[in-house]
């Protein structure tokens, strides 16, 4: 579970000092699949940089299960970087000179988890998204949608306690949108995966469990899709965010 109290983050420039995020509080339960959105400039980005603790906070608590990110030291928070979050990028950063496998294996590399477990669920999650006679071809090799699944299962490979992904359906067409989120869904119903997504579209977002919804500084509103139609669920959306512009 991830539990956000209080946030508190400002910019300073010289004497100046831009509040973003004013007291910020919500929670994302475990196997939930979460959104925040809110306009250019409300601060997404910030958040998900406090999160992972890629900026320093100014005041509240970020807690991850029972762990206070807030309080770890910069060896502390390496290792929940690396063994308990998942990132996925909005333009997937896959590197172009290892294959499809080792692009997913990278983070268990890199957080020292590699093992024949490690390689077993590199498989696994291959074969759960659809991309195992691609795997041991390299990024230049495949689709745009290959890409974006190959992304979603490094994220997932070292079985991270959340993901957390910014504007990920950012640059693509619909469908490839769909196929981000389709596989977004698919890590949450068979790894009961928790994601936590950045976005500006009311689409994509309409596939998730909540949206938070930023203004000035704060949680503007909460929205539980509660079982309904991914359809009603999107108006419900689009009126909050054509209130907020009032
Ligand atoms: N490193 C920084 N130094 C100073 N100000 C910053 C910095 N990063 C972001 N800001 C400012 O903080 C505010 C929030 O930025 P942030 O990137 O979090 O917004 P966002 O909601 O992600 O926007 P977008 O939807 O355009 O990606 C903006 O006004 C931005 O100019
Ligand atoms: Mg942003």
């Amino acid at each position: 579970m991830l539990q956000v109290l209080k946030l508190q983050k400002s910019y300073g420039a010289g004497n100046t000092i831009y509040p973003v995020l004013k007291g910020v509080s919500f929670t994302v339960m475990d196997g939930e699949f979460a959104a925040v959105m809110g306009s250019s400039g409300s601060g997404k980005t910030t958040l998900l940089n406090c999160i992972s603790r890629y900026i320093p906070i100014d005041s509240g608590k970020v807690k991850l299960g029972d762990t206070d990110l807030s309080l770890l030291d910069e060896t502390q928070i390496a290792r929940v970087r690396s063994r308990e979050l998942g990132f996925v990028f909005q333009d997937f950063l896959l590197l172009d000179g290892l294959t499809v496998r080792q692009n997913i294996l990278l983070p268990a590399i890199i957080g020292n988890t590699i093992s024949d477990a490690a390689e077993e669920q590199a498989d696994h999650l291959c074969t759960i998204f659809g991309i195992e006679k691609i795997c041991e071809k390299y990024p230049a090799e495949i689709s745009g949608g290959e890409k974006q699944r190959t992304a979603v299962a490094r994220a997932l490979i070292n079985h991270p306690q959340l993901i957390l992904a910014d504007e990920p359906t950012g640059n693509l067409d619909s469908k490839s949108a769909r196929a981000v989120i389709d596989t977004f869904l698919q890590a949450r119903d068979s790894l009961s995966a928790t994601i936590f997504m950045v976005t500006h579209d009311s689409f994509a977002a309409s596939f998730c469990d909540k949206v938070i919804i930023l203004q000035d500084g704060l949680v503007w509103k909460e929205l539980l899709r509660d079982g309904r139609e991914r359809r009603a669920f999107q108006d419900e959306l689009l009126n909050a965010i054509r209130e907020m512009g009032r």
